[in-house]
């Protein structure tokens, strides 16, 4: 067959397998840290597995390279199914996975030494910095390019979402890293003092907003229906979600500097957009979940359906959760507590994770040329222990959260303050306890992940070619 005639399935395969592996990795280390929080002496007093190195290893590593490379993988696929057409510019696509993996092994270098930019989410060193542009570049290039040369004229939602998640990260990206270079681990952002800061969260903001919801909901309006067998629940709700959702979440990343030296207008700005970024938020979830009515008795006997519908649950959960943190009263409760990392998690392992998951064992077999996974069960299996985690971790950072911002404001009658800190600490320990357990079972899962993915591949045919479907 005319390989123009065929999908490029390579570098959805590679991208594929990679988010397996860097999933068990990245899930790994946060398993590790948990641990560390529970037993500080687990750092053995090695300076490069101390908490503070591997946190940012961490979140590098499950956002960037996990759900990184989930996002190159389906947006690949996605894109050349609903164009119908082939990747554009091949060896660029190979670049763009090559450089990936090349940035995530230097950030596994460098981030245990202890080279940092110390920016949260972007704390890689500049010379890194440059080398994701120049991927993220190659990237939008064979995304756009696939775009413009589709056979269909619409461009399905899907299309939107992943377009709008490349364009945002790429200007986030370039606009918070601009430092002036001193040696090629050492730079100075160009922004100082709240400016900075600023700029920082409304990178920081804007890269969970964008990267951790703009791509993955790509991922749900393409998957959601294809699993269901059936159409989208509302197109035009999909496209009111999508401006509503990227026109609002540019401007609420204020509600991470509640009480600082940001002024007070500004703080009150991220506080009422990020209220209003409720509602496109819950626009998109039942579009999703509805997308299943009429057709509710497939969650019964299909488990990649469940991992995708629990995903927009627990979407639907964490960006409630996220308007009523951003009070700033609400706020003056919750951070700097355990509750911000149950919201973080319930998003991560929730949402993030768990639409990853469920993209995957739909998008695995299709690359291999099969009609499923090689073992359901084990889909199964990793649903409910996956499930079970989350609920043990996010429930037992919302009461320890909760219990620590009591601690710290309760006040005897003689003003001062009545617990130390370290009793605040102390009564936390159970609930790390519980949260380790969430996290060895959600880790379990990943797990269980790699083993089929494994058995999957090594049954199969490698190398099946798919031909481009006619639009006709
Ligand atoms: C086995 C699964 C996981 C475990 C055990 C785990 C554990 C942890 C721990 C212990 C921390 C540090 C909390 C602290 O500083 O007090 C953390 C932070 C974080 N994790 Fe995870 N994690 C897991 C999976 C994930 C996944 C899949 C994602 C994203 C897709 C994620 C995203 C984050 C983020 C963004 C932070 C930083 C939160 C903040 O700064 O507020 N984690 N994780
Ligand atoms: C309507 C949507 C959302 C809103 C308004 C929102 C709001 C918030 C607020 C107010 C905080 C606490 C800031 C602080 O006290 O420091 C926060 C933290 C955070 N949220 Fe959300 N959230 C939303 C959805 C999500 C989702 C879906 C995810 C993950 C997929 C997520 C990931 C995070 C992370 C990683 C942090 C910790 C940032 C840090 O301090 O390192 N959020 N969010």
């Amino acid at each position: 067959m005319d390989k123009s005639q065929s999908y490029n399935d390579v570098v959805v395969r590679q991208f594929g397998i990679m988010t397996v592996v860097w999933g068990v990795v990245g899930m790994l280390v946060g398993v590790i840290i948990a641990a560390q929080l529970m037993w500080p002496e687990l750092n053995f007093d090695l300076p490069w597995i101390t908490f503070s190195r591997l946190r940012p290893l961490h979140t590098n590593a499950v956002i960037f390279a996990f759900g990184g490379s989930a996002l190159f993988a389906a947006s690949y696929y996605v894109v050349q199914r609903t164009c119908h057409v082939r990747l554009y510019a091949g060896w660029l696509a190979a670049f763009t996975f090559w450089g990936w993996n090349l940035v995530i092994v230097l950030a596994i270098i460098t981030l245990p030494l202890g080279m940092t930019q110390s920016k949260e989410y972007a704390e890689l060193i500049w010379p890194i910095d440059v080398l994701i542009t120049v991927v993220w570049v190659a990237y939008g290039v064979v995304f756009f390019g696939t775009l413009a040369k589709r056979r269909v004229q619409h461009i399905y939602v899907a299309n939107w979402f992943f377009s709008a998640y490349i364009i945002t990260i790429a200007i986030l990206h370039v606009v918070n890293s601009l430092a002036i270079p001193v040696t090629l681990s050492l730079s100075y952002p160009i922004y100082a003092g709240i400016v900075d800061a600023m700029v920082q969260w409304w990178y920081g903001h804007n890269a969970v907003g964008f990267f951790l919801t703009a791509g993955f909901l790509g991922i749900m309006y393409y998957f959601v229906p294809k699993q269901a067998g059936r159409p989208v629940y509302s197109y035009r709700l999909s496209v009111v979600h999508f401006w509503a959702l990227i026109a609002t979440y540019m401007w609420a990343g204020p509600h991470h500097l509640h009480y600082t030296s940001l002024p007070d207008w500004a703080q009150s700005v991220g506080m009422v957009f990020s209220l209003v970024l409720l509602a496109p938020s819950w626009g998109g979830m039942i579009n999703g979940i509805m997308t299943l009515s009429g057709a509710w008795d497939k969650l019964r006997t299909d488990p990649v359906l469940k991992f995708l519908i629990v995903s927009l649950s627990f979407y639907g959960m964490s960006t409630f959760e996220g308007p009523m943190m951003s009070i700033k009263t609400v706020n003056a409760l919750s951070h700097y507590t355990d509750w911000t990392i149950g919201h973080v998690h319930s998003g991560a392992l929730g949402w993030v994770a768990m639409v990853t998951f469920g993209c995957m064992y739909a998008l695995i077999p299709r690359v291999y040329g099969r009609t499923g996974m090689y073992s359901t069960k084990a889909i199964d299996l990793h649903f409910w222990i996956a499930t079970i985690g989350i609920v043990l971790y996010v429930a037992s950072m919302w009461i320890a959260g909760v219990m620590q911002g009591l601690m710290w404001r309760a006040v005897n009658s003689d003003g001062t303050l009545t617990f130390t800190f370290i009793e605040s600490l102390k009564a936390t320990y159970p609930y790390y306890a519980a949260r380790l357990m969430g996290g060895v079972m959600f880790f379990s899962g990943a797990l269980i992940m790699a083993w089929n993915t494994w058995k999957t591949v090594a049954t199969s045919e490698q190398r099946v070619v798919q031909p481009v479907l006619d639009p006709a």
